[in-house]
């Protein structure tokens, strides 16, 4: 088979990216190595930026999001019996939009079919060959036979544990990395959420946020030591810690119920240092991770993609030369200031093992002048609601 664009992964990114390959007239195929109902079942982050909303607008796929996702004009930080609101709408214009990333994939994969969009799910041992030049291809095996994609370009989708980054030779970029000492364990529950907007929490037994997917299903996380195995997380041990952590006007609002999903995901920060090695481009998590603190992943993964698009289109539709060379700086300028607040608003909302009382008069000093700074405020509102692309 022969493409202008093999998209390996059909997470977010690599749905999000063939849409907007396909809307602008390019030739791609996407490549999933598991099946769609799999892709759908990983339970992740659901705060959108408008980044993310206007790609999905652009799309003209957002009318699921449009009246199902819920509008919030603003968050809290709880540090231990203190509430610091950040009107995100006030100091930004702007709103974030809580809406699952797995419906946005949900909105993605349903469209794909009736948007001549091909999407090979079950594709195994996924490589891929002469990246370094201009005609590299994919090869895989569907159904136990061997097949080939020839491409001008291919994109890695594939997040962190993907072939596509590991394709890059390791003297072609710098890896960053920082990888934290505890995991948050999630818990999901059809109840509704103990307030309206969500609450990053610091208290002394650790972080806790208090988030939702719905007004009836509510998303909630506490940090725990990476030793700690889910088994030894009960409902109600998880409720009782969550009672404690987010402080006691939420605690008089929690409704408990029966998990439908609990897991415990390590936190880390990553960033390769090139998200283009010749004809191979990178987008998301296969080019970075974020430490969920802030909700960024997604939303960096669009605006990789939103780049990627405009460079790929650049390239097959006005034989743009230069835009392909220029895509991997534009996206890692703005996955920085993604990096940057996820890990500043990491470390100030976690109580770090390491941690003596110099680090935590630190973060009181820090959480003081949040509380009666605007511009302090400012800062934390538009980085939330996403810088611009
Ligand atoms: N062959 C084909 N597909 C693969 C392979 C492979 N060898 N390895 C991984 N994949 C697929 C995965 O099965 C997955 O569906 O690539 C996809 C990557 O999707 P995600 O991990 O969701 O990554 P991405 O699309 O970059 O999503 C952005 O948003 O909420 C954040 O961090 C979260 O992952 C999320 C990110
Ligand atoms: C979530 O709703 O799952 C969520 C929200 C905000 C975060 C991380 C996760 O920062």
């Amino acid at each position: 088979m022969k493409t202008q664009v093999a998209i390996i992964g059909a997470g977010p990114a690599g749905l999000l990216l063939g849409h907007m390959l396909r809307a602008e007239g390019v030739d791609c195929v996407v490549l999933e190595r598991q099946t769609g109902d799999y892709v759908l079942g990983r339970i992740r982050a659901g705060v959108l930026e408008n980044i993310t909303v206007n790609l999905m607008e652009r799309l003209g796929l957002d009318a699921r999001l449009k009246a199902e996702g819920l509008v919030e004009e603003g968050f809290n930080l709880a540090d231990g019996e203190r509430l610091i609101r950040i009107d995100v709408a006030n100091l930004t214009g702007k709103t974030v939009v809580v809406y699952g990333q797995t419906e946005i994939t949900k909105d993605l994969m349903d469209a794909a079919a009736p948007r001549g969009l091909e999407v090979i799910y079950e594709a195994g041992d996924v490589a891929l060959h002469d990246i370094e030049s201009d005609a590299p291809y994919v090869t895989y095996t569907k159904d136990g036979a061997a097949q080939r994609i020839d491409a001008r370009f291919i994109v890695g989708c594939d997040g962190f544990h993907g072939p596509s980054r590991k394709a890059i030779p390791a003297s072609a970029a710098v890896e960053y990395e920082r990888v934290y000492p505890f995991g948050w364990l999630g818990i999901l529950a059809d109840v509704p959420p103990c307030n309206h907007e969500l609450i990053y929490a610091n208290h002394e037994r650790g972080f806790a946020l208090a988030s939702m997917r719905s007004h009836t299903r509510s998303r909630y996380y506490v940090d725990v030591p990476l030793t700690e195995k889910v088994e030894d997380w009960s409902d109600d041990r998880i409720w009782d810690e969550l009672a404690i952590r987010l402080g006691p006007d939420a605690a008089a609002n929690i409704t408990r119920g029966p998990s439908i999903e609990k897991s415990i995901a390590p936190l880390r920060s990553y960033v390769f240092g090139t998200m283009r090695h010749g004809s191979l481009l990178l987008c998301g998590d296969a080019a970075h991770i974020v430490p969920p603190t802030g909700a960024k992943g997604l939303n960096l993964a669009a605006s990789d993609v939103h780049y990627a698009a405009e460079a790929l289109v650049a390239h097959f539709k006005r034989a743009d030369q230069d835009a392909i060379g220029l895509y991997s700086g534009k996206a890692l300028a703005r996955v920085w200031k993604g990096e940057r607040f996820s890990w500043s608003l990491t470390k100030l909302m976690h109580r770090f093992p390491e941690d003596g009382p110099f680090e935590r008069a630190m973060q009181v000093a820090e959480l003081d002048y949040i509380a009666s700074s605007t511009a302090a405020q400012t800062v934390i509102a538009e980085n939330y609601v996403g810088l611009p692309v």
